[in-house]
């Protein structure tokens, strides 16, 4: 029997492991992932190289919405500025320390919404943010809400970022997490919450294959996969 083509959608706190996991969950049911937070750091990226954000982190929103327009933004399923492959630009601490003020503009999620609402009208798809349950897909089938603790999130990243060359101090790292939780939670438009009907996943303390036998434990259970 064939598996059934469903919507999941992961969301959660920064550094959590939600790409890794969802990337994980599309290789193994032969799904496609999508990480949404790329599309809001190529837009943070693509407002930065053209001086639209000051070094307070003030927005020249004008500006960014009519370079909207025109911005050819795709995820093939790595993040492209026109034939630009953007994916290490991306994940700087520059990029990191603007993206959120960036993605709590009304027209700029507007903007990400409908490119991720067209990817994922088919489904078959993983899909992970911090609004894929709540507003994005509402009605996907599976939704899963990450969490860990913040000092084991800080210690993830600080190492991801030591290992890829950066020179960051880890107190850098655990201050840009704690304020992009508290933007990304506080924000008038699709806020980071968890959907009332996500099932909550604390990895704190989980490798990622006791994550994967936490997961196809569901989709046995709740969808009669064959995983
Ligand atoms: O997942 P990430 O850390 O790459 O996401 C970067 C930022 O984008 C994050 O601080 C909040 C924002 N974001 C969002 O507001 N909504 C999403 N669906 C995904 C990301």
């Amino acid at each position: 029997m064939k598996n059934p083509k469903i919507i999941i959608a992961i969301d959660g706190y920064s550094s959590t492991g939600k790409s890794s996991f969802a990337k994980l969950i599309a290789k193994e049911l032969g799904y496609v992932h999508l990480d949404s937070g790329a599309l809001y750091r190529a837009i943070t990226l693509h407002a930065l190289r053209k001086g639209l954000i000051d070094y307070r982190n003030r927005i020249d929103e004008d500006s960014l919405m009519d370079s909207l327009s025109t911005l050819k933004i795709s995820l093939r399923p790595e993040v492209y500025l026109g034939d630009e492959n953007v994916e290490t630009e991306i994940r700087q601490m520059d990029v990191s320390n603007s993206v959120s003020p960036i993605s709590a503009i009304p027209f700029v999620r507007a903007f990400v919404d409908n490119i991720l609402r067209e990817c994922g009208k088919d489904g078959g798809i993983v899909m992970d943010g911090r609004d894929i349950g709540t507003n994005v897909f509402p009605n996907a089938e599976l939704k899963i809400f990450m969490t860990a603790s913040p000092d084991e999130r800080a210690t993830r990243r600080y190492k991801e970022m030591v290992a890829s060359g950066k020179h960051v101090s880890f107190e850098e790292v655990l201050k840009n997490l704690s304020e992009r939780d508290y933007i990304d939670s506080h924000r008038s438009v699709s806020p980071l919450r968890q959907a009332d009907d996500a099932i909550v996943l604390d990895n704190t303390t989980m490798t990622m294959e006791d994550q994967m036998v936490w997961l196809k434990g569901i989709l046995r259970d709740q969808f009669g996969m064959d995983v």
